[in-house]
């Protein structure tokens, strides 16, 4: 069975000592994790250290940055290197979030060359994707998830594609507390995964742990996490509080 997964994405929130506080709760309150799940903490760059040392006591935990830079290293002042993540302990990285697509205008274009350097430097991806509300009113948001996908994604050989974890987070739902439904997130991931197979065959398409996220809590993630091809969440705002948190990572199938 392929990685059922709850990520969460802190975004940019938490002073260090609530991020600390948030940890120690969620190591108190020591969630169960079967081996085929996992944990992913998403959390801002100056906590990834801390975050992974205090990861070590919750069972499968892995930690993920929010970003990485497209270059190797130099003078590009701000900015936070694949390299730089891998020899700091860092597992994951999450890309092309629509909060970066959108405020910092990071293109199909520029995530495929941001996908070359992490898995180069043995960072798994956790590539999202989703369409705007224009484009799902409009019923293309299959089309255009699909180029998200082949132009971020398409020009890796199967081994690697294998090692990415792909997020389906329609824009609309993201923060705004209207979640799609379990159908429309079945029906998305079910697209994704009949786009992957046909590129890379069934046996790469049934390997990849495709997670939904927007508006995910512990009210509705356990209905959204059985449909067939949801293989877990990328989870914001519900992520920064520990009960609820662990009632997502139990929602897990
Ligand atoms: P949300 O965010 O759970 O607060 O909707 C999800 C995300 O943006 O990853």
């Amino acid at each position: 069975m392929r990685k059922q997964i709850a990520a969460a994405n802190w975004k940019m929130n938490l002073t260090y000592d609530k991020a600390m506080e948030l940890m120690d709760t969620l190591i108190s309150l020591s969630p169960s994790v079967a081996t085929h799940q996992q944990i992913i903490l998403g959390v801002p760059f100056p906590y990834l250290l801390p975050v992974i040392q205090k990861a070590k006591q919750l069972p499968q935990t892995a930690v993920a940055a929010q970003n990485c830079y497209t270059q190797a290293a130099g003078a590009y002042t701000g900015e936070t290197s694949a390299a730089m993540l891998q020899s700091i302990g860092v597992e994951y990285v999450i890309l092309g979030h629509s909060e970066r697509r959108e405020y910092f205008h990071e293109t199909n274009a520029m995530l495929a060359e941001k996908v070359n350097i992490a898995l180069a430097h043995q960072l798994k991806p956790i590539f999202c994707c989703g369409e705007p509300l224009s484009i799902r009113e409009a019923d293309t948001q299959n089309d255009f998830v699909e180029a998200q996908l082949r132009e971020s994604l398409f020009h890796l050989d199967e081994n690697a594609l294998i090692n990415t974890v792909i997020a389906y987070e329609p824009i609309w739902a993201i923060g705004t507390g209207k979640t799609a439904t379990a159908a429309q997130a079945q029906q998305m991931h079910a697209h994704i995964r009949d786009v992957i197979a046909r590129s890379y065959g069934a046996v790469v398409a049934d390997a990849i742990s495709i997670l939904y996220g927007g508006s995910v809590k512990g009210a509705n993630a356990r209905e959204l996490f059985s449909q067939p091809d949801v293989d877990g969440g990328l989870v914001g705002g519900a992520s920064l509080q520990a009960e609820e948190f662990i009632q997502i990572i139990h929602g897990l199938k």
